[in-house]
């Protein structure tokens, strides 16, 4: 069961990685909400933020963090973002959450990935939390076929549509034993936007409430 405390943990402890006039990459969901609201207060130390979602933008806005545009900022020197999964390699899934595209572009952009969980989140085996894809529409069926082909149960995340106007389906019953390898085979298949597997492009610095794993 997810922790909250933990979770309140993680979010402020991450905030040490935070350097003067930075612009940090922000993640999104719950345990970045804490975190967030942490950076408030250093918010007249850093340039701002690159967001990874329009609920982040909104609470970054809403505390006076300024949320900068990733193609104007270039490189950033630190993400900070949760996770659904973490494995004993800090390799990931996301996109609990539907914003793991744009999670996905700024953590690919930034030097250090800080990944903030609470224990819920640690396995020796990725794949008991649904493996979230985010889809172009017109390719639900297409990729739903070839994720049954490779052993999965998609599942079509009904109603809801990411910041990027596309759908997201999650897939069941997979055991990943190489995450690596499923993530570069599924970003092949045409009408995959994204994969919530963060394997290639794992976290640096994995924090369990106020603890590095
Ligand atoms: C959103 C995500 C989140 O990081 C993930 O779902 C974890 O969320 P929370 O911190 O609320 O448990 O990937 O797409």
């Amino acid at each position: 069961m997810s922790n909250a405390n933990e979770k309140r943990q993680a979010g402020e402890a991450a905030i040490r990685y935070v350097e003067d006039g930075a612009i940090i990459g922000v993640g999104t969901g719950s345990t970045v909400a804490f975190f967030i609201d942490a950076l408030a207060d250093l918010k007249d130390r850093i340039q701002g933020a690159v967001s990874s979602s329009e609920q982040s933008t909104a609470h970054l806005k809403r505390l006076g963090i300024p949320v900068l545009d990733l193609n104007a900022t270039g490189s950033l020197s630190l993400y900070i973002d949760g996770a659904d999964e973490c494995d004993p390699h800090k390799r990931l899934i996301k996109g609990g959450g539907a914003a793991l595209t744009r999670e996905k572009i700024v953590a690919e952009a930034s030097d250090k990935f800080v990944c903030i969980i609470d224990s819920s989140k640690r396995v020796d085996l990725l794949g008991k939390f649904p493996l979230p894809i985010e889809v172009i529409p017109m390719a639900r069926s297409l990729i739903g076929r070839e994720i049954v082909k490779r052993g999965g149960n998609p599942v079509w995340r009904d109603g809801v549509v990411t910041d990027n106007g596309n759908w997201i389906i999650d897939v069941h019953g997979w055991q990943i034993a190489d995450p690596v390898a499923l993530e570069n085979d599924l970003n092949q298949v045409p009408g995959v936007v994204a994969v919530g597997l963060f394997a290639r492009r794992a976290a640096d610095v994995v924090l369990v409430g106020d603890k590095v794993m």
